[in-house]
């Protein structure tokens, strides 16, 4: 018997509209609630409830949590990295303050279980870049990444003050194609596929040589659910877990491309985002979540290189 009743917060985002699809799949359309300050795709507006609600208006969450009894939250709202620096109080005030709803409901034992994404912004200059621990130097010289690493350490302060089952993964750059990312960094990744297929080209943000850790999104989503599926015990980290898949630069992403595509041509001007790139890690160390909680991903490059041509293809059939 399903006894779940899920929030998403923040679900007609990149991550939040897929992850509420899924998690719809999994535990009936009923029983999983979508919400986000604006409307999301019709897929996710027509498939079960959806409410208007801003991460920062506690009663407002509070109400939707009471009426529809909810057990679990997955906070996916937040700024992302780019248009964070462009706002920092904004992104501070969104992306902490919606945290510390939740975290407090759960401490009242208004809900069970919470999920709240990390990033590799928690990482700054000063990390060691190659298969970066789990545990290790963070100094993140960003908004978000400040944002991000201040959220950890109160995720596990809930956890080992007040038992909150808070549960996060430090997402790398997560690669889409059913809905845009909002502002991130690693976004050069998804556009390069957009632009490939609408002229032929692409001017990158990123200077080719630039390593980032990246994700398919069918493996981001898969490794959010079986992390809150695991069982408490399993969980030993109550910050946040280091999460892999591939690492690529945009010249070899590029080079990938021009495998399906002979004639893309790629141009490189990197803007103010070059040094958010340059203070996060190249590769990651994940050996922590394959040992907890099973993880492993199944696309690399070139799988998810396919994935995203057919993926696209196929929206812009249903387009016209
Ligand atoms: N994809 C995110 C960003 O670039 C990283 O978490 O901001």
């Amino acid at each position: 018997m399903n006894s779940k009743k899920i929030l998403i917060i923040g679900a007609s985002g990149q991550i939040g509209s897929e992850l509420s699809l899924k998690l719809r799949e999994l535990y009936g359309n009923d029983n999983v609630v979508a919400s986000d300050i604006k409307e999301g795709n019709e897929e996710l507006m027509s498939s079960g409830p959806f409410e208007i609600a801003d991460a920062t208006d506690q009663p407002r969450i509070e109400a939707l949590i009471e009426q529809y009894k909810i057990t679990d939250v997955y906070l996916m709202a937040a700024m992302l990295s780019g248009t964070a620096e462009k706002m920092p109080m904004k992104a501070w005030d969104l992306n902490m303050n919606s945290l510390f709803i939740i975290l407090n409901l759960a401490k009242e034992k208004k809900i069970e279980k919470v999920y709240w994404p990390s990033s590799i912004a928690v990482f700054g200059p000063t990390t060691p870049k190659q298969d970066t621990p789990q545990t290790t130097i963070m100094e993140p010289s960003t908004v978000y990444g400040i944002s991000k690493q201040a959220g950890e350490r109160w995720c596990e302060y809930y956890f080992n003050k007040y038992g909150v089952d808070v549960r996060s993964i430090r997402y790398p750059g997560i690669i889409s194609y059913k809905t845009l990312p909002g502002g991130g960094t690693t976004d050069y990744a998804i556009e390069i596929f957009h632009e490939a297929l609408k002229t032929g080209t692409y001017t990158s943000f990123l200077s080719e040589n630039t390593s980032l850790p990246m994700m398919f999104m069918e493996d981001a989503i898969k490794a959010t659910i079986d992390i809150m599926q695991a069982p408490a015990e399993n969980i030993k980290v109550r910050s946040s877990y280091n999460l892999a898949a591939m690492t690529f630069t945009p010249k070899e992403l590029a080079s990938e491309i021009k495998k399906q595509m002979p004639d893309f041509k790629i141009s490189y001007v990197p803007d103010f985002r070059q040094a958010i790139a340059d203070s996060w890690p190249a590769s990651i160390d994940d050996s922590e979540a394959k040992k907890d909680w099973n993880w492993d991903f199944e696309y690399d490059l070139e799988k998810l290189t396919t994935a995203m041509f057919e993926g696209l293809k196929v929206n812009a059939v249903k387009e016209n």
